[in-house]
């Protein structure tokens, strides 16, 4: 788990105009590209660049992690898992997330993600996250989990 950045690279609150790189982000990992409020996002800068960004967005009692990228030249270092641990902390309502894959499901464990089922997310999120569970259940090559942050993880 990396405790700092690495050199020349920062992590600090989205400005309105990252929009474009955070749209960029999003598109290229095939992310839904909807509900990107930039206010709501934190980004990370290295040598001048927005290289990676994660959104917690606000739902009645619930915020969901979300919009999570980092561009493929700089994955491997650490930065996915230092802005996961920073929206953890960042958070003031519980958070939940989906995510496509088994990879990515083991990926947040490490922070203290959890799988639940559908049931169990707050009413706010039934709807959004119903969608994909939909998906999944038409195309189980589609493997959507849905997880909720319980406990520090590593
Ligand atoms: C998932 C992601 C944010 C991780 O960022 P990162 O900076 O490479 O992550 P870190 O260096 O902190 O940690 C590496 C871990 O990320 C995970 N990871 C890396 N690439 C991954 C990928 N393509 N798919 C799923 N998980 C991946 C692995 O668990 C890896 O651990 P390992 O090195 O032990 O194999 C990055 O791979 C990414 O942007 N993927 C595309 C977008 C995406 O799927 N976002 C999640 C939406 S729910």
């Amino acid at each position: 788990m990396p405790i700092s950045l690495p050199p020349g690279c920062i992590l600090r609150r989205a400005l309105a105009g990252d929009i474009w790189a955070i749209r960029k982000l999003v598109l290229s990992a095939k992310l839904d590209p909807t509900q990107l409020r930039w206010s709501q996002f934190w980004v990370i800068e290295c040598e001048g660049r927005v290289v990676a960004c994660g959104q917690l967005r606000n739902f009645p009692e619930a915020q969901e992690l979300g919009s999570l990228v980092v561009t493929p030249a700089w994955r491997g270092r650490g930065l996915g898992s230092y802005l996961t641990k920073h929206l953890i902390q960042e958070a003031t309502q519980p958070i939940y997330l989906e995510c496509l894959g088994s990879r990515l499901a083991e990926f947040y464990t490490r922070f203290g993600f959890v799988p639940i089922s559908w049931q169990e997310l707050p009413q706010s999120l039934k709807w959004k996250f119903g969608v994909s569970q939909v998906a999944s259940k038409v195309l189980p090559m589609i493997s959507v989990k849905i997880m909720q942050y319980r406990e520090s993880g590593a």
